[in-house]
Parts: structure tokens; C-alpha cells; sequence
């Protein structure tokens, strides 16, 4: 039942993409800073998600406990709560988790209460070595519904994420028990044939997604470093055309003006967060181009034009393919500007987008 979290798809930061287990306190806090006084915060980023690495062992009441690198979880929430940030954590169905750490199995409810004992606004729950315990589709929807109701029964507000790879159809029953995005593929890479082939073709099925319960297709690889930063736009694109979970993957204490830019502009995050909670999909495709459109609140869309080739193609494009009048307002979003004009040829680079957002001239 829709509890009014993620009425948008979550925004934040998490640990994996960038440094697996290698976390600790200090890195955390040192994120949380970063996230504030580089702005990100402040644009919608408020999730700081500790991914696999943070566990330790069961004391003798069965009470998982942080490894010697998360002194005080309790105290660490608070420093990421002070600085109007919320901090996720991680778990698996499964007695390990991917990385071998102590999962959830046989401990569910009692690891919900700990993690809301500390102040944890976020789970990632992650089927891990699950997949040899619950081998039904049947079994692994229970033990995500489990941990669903432990979290509700906590009475702490804390948004569920599912991670079973896009398996079972779970866009078909994510919501049901009680999750608000579920991932829809295996893991993303900092590679731009592995990111285009999960953000093209593996995004999830649109009409399961909309406030409350979104399509994830997995963490953000944008900064890190191995993609130009023409195939980075295009990640941004696809996720944002895509309404999905902006969850960034690197490390943001450390990052250049370029990245930043990247991951700041407004107006991309604002077609990833518009409230109508469409995803958007593909429109047309022809060749290695493919032309994606995403309805927004304001009556807008937007409009990603791709290619897919690794060299430059042009790409002819009329408001009316999009539903909307030939004299519509065009806004191209990554340049910042408006185009004029009624002759809608783009030159798209490769691997590159060009992002617009179309609007009717004076519907206000
Ligand atoms: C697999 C997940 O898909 C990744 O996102 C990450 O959480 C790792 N497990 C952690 O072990």
C-alpha cells in the first residue's frame, strides 16, 4: 500500500560504485560534507547510502553490530541527520551477503528495529546468497515481503530498496511488498556498452513505475571516470528520460567542475524528479539512433535524441513526432539554451544525446 515515500524517484549517493567495501565512518561524513557544500544536497541529493562492507558480527542477543571501520552507527546517522541528510543501509535475505558479509537470514525483524534504533531512513536489500535459500519466485517475493512489514512495523519511515537483479517480474509485484524502487538488471559498470545496454534496453517496464514505487537500473557511474563526457550526458539522459533512482556512484569529495556540472544540472534532475512520475521510453529508433520522450506535469515532455554509434549522426526532429504544436517552445537542456527556429536537425555526437524540453508557447 502506498505510504506516500519516494513520490519521486530517490536521489542521493551510494558507497559501491566507487569503493566497494573499502568504506568507513570517515569516508561516510566525509561525503555527507561534500554533498552539502558542493551543492548537491541542495539540488536533490539527500540519500547517503552505505552499500556492502559495513557489517560486523551478532552479539550474543543476536544483534548485528557495525565492523570495527562503523564505530557508532547511531552517531554517524546523527552527523548525516544534523547536515539535513539521510543515511540507507544494506542487507541481504540470504545468511551472506554478496560480499560475504552477515546478511538478514533469521534475523529480520530484529535487524529492522536495529537499523531503526539508529536513525536509518534507506535499506537496500540485496538476494545475494538468498538465491541458494529461496528458489521459488514465491520464496524470494516472501522473504522481500518479510523484511517489508518488519521495516513498516518499525514505525520509522525508511524506503525499501529491492535488489534481485530484475528477476521474476518483480516491477509486477515490487510495490505489493512494500518496496519503492526495485532494480531491473544486473550490475552497471563504469563502461559505456554496459551502461547503454542497461539504460536503452534493460530500464524496466514503464507502466510499473510512478510515485511510490520506481524502475532501478542500478547506481550512477557518472564521474568515475571511464566514459567521455559525452557518453556520461547520455547515462544522465536515459535516467533522467527513464524516471529513475539518481543514487550517484562517485566520490564526490573529489571530483572536477566538469562532473559537478554533470551532476548538478536542474533541469536534467528536474525531468528525472517531475511529479507526474512518468517513464519515459523510446519514440522512434532507426538505425543507432533512437529518439525517447518522457510526458511531464507541466503539460511539457521531454525529449532525448541518441546515438548510439561512436560517430557523429544527425538527427531530424519535429515537435509534432513528441504530440506537440510545430511552434513549441524548444529548450535544449544540457546547453542551457533555447533554440530557434523551426529547422530541427541536431547534430548528436557519439554516443551522445541531445536533451530538449519541449513546451506549449503560452499555456503558462
Ligand atoms: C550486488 C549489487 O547488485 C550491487 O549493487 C552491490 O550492492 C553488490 N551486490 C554488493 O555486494
Amino acid at each position: 500500500a502506498p505510504d506516500g515515500q519516494a513520490p519521486t524517484p530517490p536521489m542521493g549517493w551510494s558507497s559501491w560504485n566507487k569503493f566497494a567495501e573499502h568504506i568507513d565512518d570517515q569516508t561516510i561524513r566525509g561525503i555527507a560534507d561534500a554533498l552539502v557544500s558542493s551543492g548537491l544536497r541542495d539540488a536533490g541529493y539527500v540519500y547517503v547510502n552505505i552499500d556492502d562492507g559495513w557489517q560486523g558480527r551478532r552479539d550474543a542477543h543476536g544483534v548485528l553490530q557495525p565492523n570495527p571501520r562503523f564505530p557508532d552507527m547511531k552517531a554517524l546517522a546523527n552527523y548525516v541527520h544534523a547536515r539535513g541528510l539521510k543515511l540507507g543501509i544494506y542487507s541481504s535475505p540470504g545468511p551472506r551477503t554478496c560480499a560475504g558479509y552477515e546478511g538478514s537470514y533469521g534475523h529480520v525483524e530484529q535487524d529492522a528495529q536495529t537499523w531503526a534504533a539508529w536513525g536509518i531512513d534507506y535499506l537496500k536489500y540485496d538476494l545475494c546468497s538468498g538465491e541458494g535459500i529461496f528458489r521459488q519466485p514465491q520464496e524470494v517475493r516472501l522473504a522481500y515481503q518479510q523484511m517489508g512489514q518488519a521495516l513498516r512495523a518499525t514505525g520509522r519511515r525508511i524506503v525499501y530498496s529491492l535488489c534481485q537483479y530484475g528477476r521474476d517480474d518483480v516491477g509486477s509485484w515490487g510495490r505489493e511488498v512494500g518496496g519503492h524502487l526495485w532494480r531491473t538488471t544486473g550490475d552497471i559498470e563504469d563502461k559505456y556498452e554496459v551502461m547503454a545496454r542497461i539504460g536503452f534496453d534493460r530500464n524496466g517496464n514503464p507502466a510499473h513505475a510512478g510515485p511510490g514505487g520506481w524502475n532501478d537500473p542500478d547506481m550512477l557511474e557518472a564521474g568515475n571516470g571511464g566514459m567521455s563526457e559525452d557518453e556520461y550526458r547520455t547515462h544522465m539522459s536515459l535516467w533522467a528520460l527513464s524516471a529513475a533512482p539518481l543514487l550517484l556512484g562517485n566520490d564526490v569529495r573529489d571530483m572536477s567542475a566538469r562532473t559537478l556540472a554533470l551532476l548538478l544540472n536542474r533541469e536534467v534532475i528536474a525531468i528525472d524528479q517531475d511529479a507526474l512520475g512518468r517513464q519515459g521510453k523510446a519514440l522512434r529508433k532507426a538505425g543507432t539512433t533512437e529518439i525517447w520522450t518522457k510526458p511531464l506535469a507541466d503539460g511539457s515532455v521531454a525529449v532525448g535524441l541518441f546515438n548510439r554509434d561512436a560517430q557523429m549522426h544527425e538527427i531530424a526532429f519535429s515537435p509534432a513526432e513528441a504530440g506537440m504544436p510545430d511552434g513549441a517552445a524548444i529548450r535544449d537542456v544540457w546547453r542551457g539554451a533555447s533554440i530557434k527556429g523551426s529547422e530541427h536537425t541536431f547534430k548528436v555526437p557519439a554516443h551522445g544525446v541531445v536533451l530538449l524540453r519541449l513546451s506549449r508557447v503560452g499555456s503558462g
